[in-house]
């Protein structure tokens, strides 16, 4: 079987030699190998790649926050991307600055990093993957949208794994209504049990 190393080769080759559209950086995943529970995200952001870890800047935080509320920590888990590079818009503004802010990656993105992804996972052979937001979830299962499967333990036949799909953290940020914060807060609790139930 692949080894870390050589997963982590294959992102930088990735990320070096693509020039479709414009990225800022990449990361591999952090955390040990092997380990029951699997985090994916959807792409590292500016903080990430600045320290070479996923979900270390804001959402980041978030996250760590409701990890510690049901008893773990970073250190026992495995956290890991979608996409592995940064994906980002450049814009030029009037005054001859340029600015740059975080994008969603593209399909063909996402498509880049298929098989780097089911390498991680054969690798850390985790009892549970946890998907945050839209795009690990359209990546890993048939699901066509988070709201409709968040918070539910499945079986996904074709990973051979069990799947515990959550909203991103970030989106607590874009959704400030109370209904959404307890729902998501809700789902850090039925994610407690779900382990459990898999001990
Ligand atoms: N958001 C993600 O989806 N991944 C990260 O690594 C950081 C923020």
């Amino acid at each position: 079987m692949i080894n870390i190393d050589e997963i982590k080769n294959r992102i930088k080759t990735i990320a070096e030699n693509y020039k479709d559209e414009p990225t800022g950086g990449y990361i591999s995943g952090d955390g040990p190998i092997p380990a029951d529970i699997l985090f994916v995200g959807e792409a590292p952001g500016k903080t990430e790649v600045e320290e070479g870890k996923p979900f270390v800047g804001m959402a980041g935080k978030t996250f760590e926050g409701y990890l510690k509320t049901i008893g773990l920590t970073r250190d026992i888990v495995r956290i890991t991307n979608t996409c592995f590079f940064r994906p980002i818009t450049i814009k030029e503004g009037k005054n001859g600055r340029t600015s740059v802010s975080n994008r969603p990656p593209k399909q063909s993105e996402v498509n880049l990093f298929k098989e780097v992804l089911d390498d991680e996972i054969a690798l850390v052979n985790p009892k549970i993957i946890v998907t945050l937001g839209n795009v690990p979830l359209k990546r890993l299962t048939e699901f066509i949208s988070i709201g409709e499967c968040h918070g539910e333990l499945y079986f996904n036949e074709k990973l051979g794994k069990h799947i515990f799909p959550m909203y991103h953290p970030s989106s607590l940020t874009y959704n400030r209504s109370e209904d959404f914060h307890e729902a998501y807060e809700e789902d850090w609790i039925k994610l407690k049990e779900a382990l459990k139930s898999l001990e």
